[in-house]
């Protein structure tokens, strides 16, 4: 490829994997701070530039922090307590803005309904609502998808063709057969983990797919024990977790395992 439409492609493939933002900036311009609100989760930080000419600052209401900001400097700053804090421009006091941290369920739900809602598409399904908490729903989606990794282990392939972050490629969760197993890890191949006719994620109700992540007792043999399946470690999971795993999984599309089993990681 041409070296310059490389760069081009490789700057604007780091502008899209950028999703999701961990991390706010609140730009200082023109006396004022943009965005004046934001909306953060709880463990992010936010970042203020000063791009005017004048020198500002950024001073909490409470002096929980104050950092004076010359043209062109900036300041970090990582919000580990929910709440709304207040800050202002120590020189210039008519200049305000807001911070609001979300807590910590809150935090999970907002990132487990971003991964579904995300532009550039992350993980392009549509999730089933009806009759279901979708908060619960979203913190499931969190679990899942940005913790436990059922996706790597379960969906086949996991990555969307041309989307597989292995290979540099803008991530993207193969959505046809997300979690519809179909996976060969030593010797095992992973089972289909999406709703069954009567809306059962793997055809399990809810008390015998706890009863598995906690024991990892094979639910089709009796006295057999799952292997491979990281069984031993989501066990050790609250209940309230367990339940929105379940929850999740019953608000995912259902899906036929493919007919070809993929490797790990694929
Ligand atoms: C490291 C790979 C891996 C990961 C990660 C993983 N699994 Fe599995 N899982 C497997 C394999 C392999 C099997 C089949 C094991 C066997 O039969 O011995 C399995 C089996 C299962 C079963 C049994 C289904 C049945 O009817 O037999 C369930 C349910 C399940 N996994 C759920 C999950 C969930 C939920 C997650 C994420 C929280 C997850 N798995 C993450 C590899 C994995």
């Amino acid at each position: 490829m041409n070296r310059l439409l490389h760069s081009l492609f490789l700057s604007i493939s780091l502008i899209l994997i950028s999703f999701p933002v961990a991390a706010a900036t609140v730009t200082i311009q023109n006396f004022a701070f943009t965005p004046n609100v934001i909306t953060i989760n709880l463990g992010d930080s936010v970042t203020w530039i000063n791009q005017d000419a004048a020198p500002h600052s950024t001073t909490q209401t409470g002096n929980l922090w104050t950092a004076d900001l010359s043209t062109g400097q900036s300041f970090s700053r990582e919000f580990s307590k929910p709440g709304t804090f207040s800050y202002y421009c120590r020189f210039h006091p008519s200049m305000t803005g807001t911070i609001n941290v979300r807590n910590a369920d809150q935090s999970r739900i907002n990132i487990g309904q971003s991964i579904i809602a995300a532009t550039p598409k992350l993980l392009p399904i549509s999730l089933n609502l009806a009759g279901k908490n979708a908060n619960d729903v979203y913190a499931g989606s969190y679990l899942v998808n940005a913790q436990t990794g059922c996706a790597n282990c379960h969906s086949c392939p996991t990555y969307a063709l041309g989307h597989n972050p292995y290979n540099g490629e803008v991530k993207q969760f193969n959505a046809a057969t997300y979690l519809a197993g179909g996976v060969q890890i030593e010797g095992q191949v992973s089972p289909n983990l999406t709703p069954d006719s009567r809306g059962r994620p793997a055809g399990l109700t809810r008390s015998a797919f706890k009863e598995l992540l906690r024991t990892g007792h094979d639910p089709d043999v009796p006295g057999r024990i799952l292997q491979v399946m990281p069984w031993p470690i989501f066990g050790l999971m609250s209940d309230k977790d367990l339940n929105a795993i379940y929850t999740y999984l019953t608000s995912i599309p259902s899906a036929k395992t493919p007919a070809n089993a993929c490797s790990i990681g694929q």
